[in-house]
């Protein structure tokens, strides 16, 4: 695997391997890898010739209050693990060669409308951050694929939105969550728990569980559901940030006529901030 922090260099070695018509797989991290990420991988390889994994914790998603500073770097692990997973590049840039004006003088990309709501709401300006960067990374990698989690569900359908937006000639590739024993989301933030906390955080996916049982049943009333799941994650000591029944496809509210649906929950365990999300595909 070859390291490369240089845009140059970065450009060199894809435009040898587009003279040779291979084709180019990339996934997008902020490092710190675990077997999500692994498994992003794992699909980038199967569905293109060679696979280019960035790591860049990228500032400009990161609110002021955020934990940007305190975000797990974790290199040489993470090298060792592409390595593994038979990588091809692994681009490591600093934050003065993605941002070299600084972030107050970027141009930047933002998704309207989508890019305030739900987490967006709770984290403004975060996805400005990510669709910037995406869009950045996209330009020098310029891949033919790009694997994302289905974790991040906004973030995956806003991305979605940009590329189709902005004619970019790339296929995104969703892929579904991995989860420990417990249910609990693999994530990066995970590392800020105790063993403990992780068995208590895994009241999330049992929250998703029963509400798609509930939706499963019939049961429409989602403004009771919303309430109902608050209260249980309040419960089992977290603070809930929001609960959402949406529209899978338009990420609007769920209405009593909407079939794909996709439960969206973020909340916090101490100043930890956990999201995780399940589709439910109610049959007419
Ligand atoms: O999902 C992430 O790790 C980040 O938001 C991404 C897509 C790498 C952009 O910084």
């Amino acid at each position: 695997m070859q390291t490369i922090e240089q845009i140059s260099i970065l450009r060199q070695t894809i435009n040898e391997w587009k003279k040779q018509g291979q084709t180019v797989g990339f996934v997008p991290t902020m490092g710190n890898l675990h077997e999500g990420h692994l498994s992003l991988v794992e699909e980038a390889k199967k569905r293109a010739d060679k696979v280019v994994v960035s790591i860049f914790v990228n500032p400009m998603q990161f609110g002021q209050n955020e934990d940007l500073d305190k975000y797990p770097r974790t290199m040489q692990a993470d090298s060792k693990a592409l390595i593994q997973a038979g990588v091809d590049l692994l681009f490591t840039p600093t934050p003065e060669t993605i941002y070299p004006k600084g972030l107050d003088k970027q141009t930047w990309v933002e998704v309207p409308e989508l890019s305030d709501l739900y987490c967006g709401d709770s984290r403004p300006g975060h996805f400005r951050g990510v669709t910037t960067v995406v869009n950045k990374l996209f330009n020098l990698v310029q891949p033919d694929i790009a694997c994302f989690g289905e974790k991040d569900f906004q973030q995956l359908a806003l991305i979605r939105t940009m590329v189709e937006d902005l004619s970019m000639p790339i296929e995104i590739v969703g892929i579904a969550t991995v989860r420990e024993g417990s249910g609990l989301a693999k994530s990066s933030r995970n590392g800020y728990l105790s063993e403990s906390e992780k068995q208590q955080a895994s009241v999330i996916y049992q929250n998703l569980i029963q509400l798609k049982d509930q939706l499963n049943q019939g049961n429409k009333n989602f403004a009771q559901l919303i309430i109902q799941s608050k209260q249980s994650l309040t419960q089992a000591g977290l603070k809930p940030d929001y609960v959402w029944i949406l529209d899978s496809h338009t990420l609007k509210p769920a209405t009593s006529d909407t079939q794909s649906i996709v439960i969206l929950i973020a909340a916090f365990l101490g100043s930890t901030r956990l999201i995780d999300n399940m589709l439910v595909e109610l049959i007419a």
